[in-house]
């Protein structure tokens, strides 16, 4: 990791272990992209890259034609009005309502250490010697608008974090109706796309296209980071797999509203940009202070999407993920959710937690439907105190039996909620978002809280906190089971309606930073209808997120796989449920089941009182399998070997140790085939000439076999059956 500045050259070189970054000055007045990609150590002849060379474009050598040269220059963060018409990262307004930006150089610094975001996510060092951050600072003078480029790098990750500050050093307000995060301009090399897209049940599944002539837009207008689209976007060179050609990826630390775009110009350049989504956003700058945009992560590989994926899983595990379970195992649960619905009460959460232990299921979580009278999901969101019709003797009492029996307690909540059917909405209509003289669209039957209100943020916490505070909860599932509409705030005046939206996402913050400040032992999992809130912003806060609403093995192996693609295994909520399957109806083998989530957190989701002895039998081993694999799945290196989204047959995924010392494989066949031939399956990143035993067969294979020449899975002739393979290194 390096950051330096050649005065003569005027250019920034910013080196991961594999990679550089490189940003020159042109005219000695325009920020512009250089260069990205695998590490170049020596920069002789790289600056005429920057194209300034090719007259007659450059201003200070042919003013009369500045907007072409604006048009065409590879700009490091792009603003619009001044002739780059391509699309813009900054677009600000002035009191006398016009709209041009042009940022010039004014100076840099390079810090030791990478600093925080006030409010929002951010990665983070350990020690501060083992970062860098490079700050470059712009300004508009005519605007009297400072822009503070902002990137960092860690000693031992290939990621480079950029966001950007916004400073108003002029003397009159300033409107910014667009601030993205990042932008990267590069040469198209006929690029192929990458996004992770679905809807509620179906997150996050890989989807490709060529990136032609225009405008690709990967976005979320929903509050959130959304089931549809998700903050994340890979080019990729022509042929790239999981092990070979080039890939350029960005993914946003961040929960809300965002847009992501990859545009192929007039002249063949591509701009790739990120960032929170103007629709709707403008955020009034007053004289002295300052807008921070977001962080957004941008990695590249040379090496496919595998190396792709492990760089932003070290880069979370390492720099993002605060919480103290990160390394730690999880407590294996069962959530009552599919199991009784709303049905429920103390004596049905006893006799489950009882059964539970007796398998080894270590936690008990009470999903919703425990508070007001919610007995269906039409009331009582904001009403946080418990029904003891349901629960009588209160909540103390009823986690005291549990935790008699043996288990440990969890809870839902859906604090930002608000429904008309509630005490909450009868005292403070005005909490909800709505806009004065229209009826606020209902979603759920509820409406969204207005978390740019400060003592509606006081109000939520408290509601959760002091839930937590009067019994031993262990564990919080916190829910947002629907999209903002009807954008208006009775707090905010006419000015600042437009910022709502980023305030919503700033109070969420501030909620759970409360809560895991207050809390610390507490274990944060975040939802949202499934999983429209998967994102690396929420991942600062819990250590893990549920991952879909949809439990199906076979739907999950897509979402998993989607969702691997960026975030650590540790971090995917993921449990077994009862067939056939609640959301799509099929019916697959309990082991089957068991495996696909066990590359996640691990849990059950079931009514374990009525399930079959065999069942019960799986359970009983399922639960031994998650102990011995779980911390290699925690903290291992993950390969994608095969995917059944490409070959409609089978899926199939390994984690190594780091250390190399033994990798866990699994091994699920969707569709069994009319043949009699076993499948022959190679390996990845083994020690090539270490010796490794098959722990089920004891068969011992080379390091180099099992991944050049590979290992039989043997035939089986039903259809979604699955197999864990457990290789452990040898001396032999
Ligand atoms: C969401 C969650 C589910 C469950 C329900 C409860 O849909 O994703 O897991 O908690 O809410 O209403």
């Amino acid at each position: 990791m390096n950051i330096r500045f050649d005065e003569q050259k005027q250019l920034f070189q910013i080196n991961t272990e594999h990679t550089s970054y490189v940003i020159g000055i042109a005219d000695g007045k325009y920020v512009g992209h250089v260069y990205y990609g695998r590490k170049i150590e020596d920069l002789t002849g790289i600056y005429p890259l920057l194209r300034t060379g090719e007259a007659p474009f450059v201003p200070s050598v042919n003013m009369r034609e500045k907007c072409s040269f604006a048009d065409t220059f590879p700009a490091e963060y792009s603003t619009s009005g001044v002739g780059d018409y391509r699309e813009s990262c900054l677009d600000v307004r002035t009191t006398g309502g016009h709209r041009a930006c042009e940022l010039s150089f004014e100076g840099y610094e390079i810090l030791e250490g990478k600093p925080a975001l006030a409010g929002l996510p951010s990665t983070f060092a350990k020690e501060a010697g083992r970062a860098k951050t490079l700050e470059i600072t712009c300004k508009d003078e005519c605007i009297g608008l400072k822009a503070v480029l902002s990137y960092s790098v860690f000693e031992d990750s290939d990621a480079l974090i950029r966001s950007v500050r916004l400073i108003n050093e002029g003397t009159e307000k300033l409107y910014i109706e667009k601030a993205l995060s990042a932008c990267i301009d590069m040469d198209d090399e006929n690029f192929e796309m990458l996004a992770l897209t679905g809807s509620w049940a179906r997150e996050r599944h890989m989807t490709k296209c060529p990136v032609t002539y225009g405008r690709h837009l990967i976005s979320s207008t929903k509050g959130e980071s959304s089931h549809q689209e998700h903050p994340f976007l890979a080019l990729m060179t022509e042929g790239t797999t999981q092990d070979q050609g080039e890939v350029y990826a960005m993914n946003f630390i961040y929960s809300g509203n965002f847009m992501a775009m990859a545009q192929v110009s007039q002249f063949n350049s591509v701009r790739m940009v990120m960032g929170i989504h103007p629709e709707g956003f403008e955020w009034t700058l007053n004289p002295n202070a300052s807008f921070q945009t977001p962080e957004v992560v941008c990695v590249y590989s040379d090496e496919g999407l595998g190396k792709m994926t492990r760089t932003f899983h070290d880069l979370y595990r390492e720099h993002l993920i605060r919480s103290p379970y990160l390394h730690k195992k999880r407590p294996i649960l069962i959530n009552n959710w599919e199991a009784t619905y709303f049905d429920f009460d103390t004596e049905k959460l006893v006799a489950i937690a009882r059964e539970a232990k007796k398998d080894g299921i270590e936690m008990l979580v009470m999903d919703d439907g425990w508070f007001g009278h919610r007995n269906n999901d039409d009331s009582s969101l904001g009403d946080w105190f418990v029904n003891e019709e349901k629960l009588p003797g209160g909540l103390k009492t009823l986690v005291d039996k549990v935790k008699a029996e043996g288990l440990a307690f969890g809870i839902w909540f859906e604090p930002e909620m608000i429904s008309p059917d509630s005490e909450l909405y009868r005292r403070h209509p005005e909490w909800a978002i709505q806009i004065p003289g229209r009826a606020p669209g209902m979603s759920r039957a509820q409406y969204v809280l207005d978390l740019s209100r400060p003592e509606v943020v006081d109000y939520a916490y408290e509601c959760v906190a002091s839930i937590l505070r009067s019994a031993d909860i262990s564990y919080v599932k916190w829910d947002m089971n629907r999209q903002l509409t009807d954008i208006g705030s009775a707090y905010l005046d006419a000015h600042t309606q437009g910022e709502l939206m980023h305030r919503y996402v700033l109070g969420v913050y501030e909620m759970q930073e409360r809560l895991v400040t207050e809390f610390p032992d507490l274990l944060l999992e975040n939802c949202s209808g499934g999983g429209a809130r998967f994102d690396a912003g929420m991942l600062y806060y819990s250590p893990q997120i549920w991952c879909s609403d949809d439990t199906d093995a076979i739907e999950r192996l897509a979402i998993q796989e989607g969702t691997a693609l960026i975030y650590p295994l540790s971090c995917m909520g993921a449990h077994v449920s009862d067939c056939p399957n609640h959301t799509v109806g099929r019916i697959t083998p309990f082991m089957t089941r068991g495996h696909v989530a066990l590359a996640g957190t691990f849990g059950y989701e079931l009514d374990i009182t009525k399930i079959s002895e065999g069942d019960r039998d799986a359970i009983k081993f399922q639960t031994k399998l998650y102990h011995k694999y779980h911390p290699l799945v925690r903290e291992g290196d993950y390969y994608r070997i095969a995917s059944y989204q490409q070959n409609h047959l089978y899926d199939c995924w390994e984690v190594v140790a780091k250390d190399r010392s033994e990798a866990l494989v699994t091994f699920v066949q969707v569709m069994s085939e009319p043949n009699f031939k076993s499948r022959k399956i190679r390996l990845k990143g083994l020690e090539p000439k270490a010796s490794y035993r098959l722990e089920e067969t004891g068969d011992v294979y080379s390091g180099d076999v099992l991944m050049r020449a590979g290992f039989l899975v043997r035939r089986d002739h039903r259809d979604f059956s699955s197999r864990l393979f457990h290789f452990v290194k040898t001396e032999e």
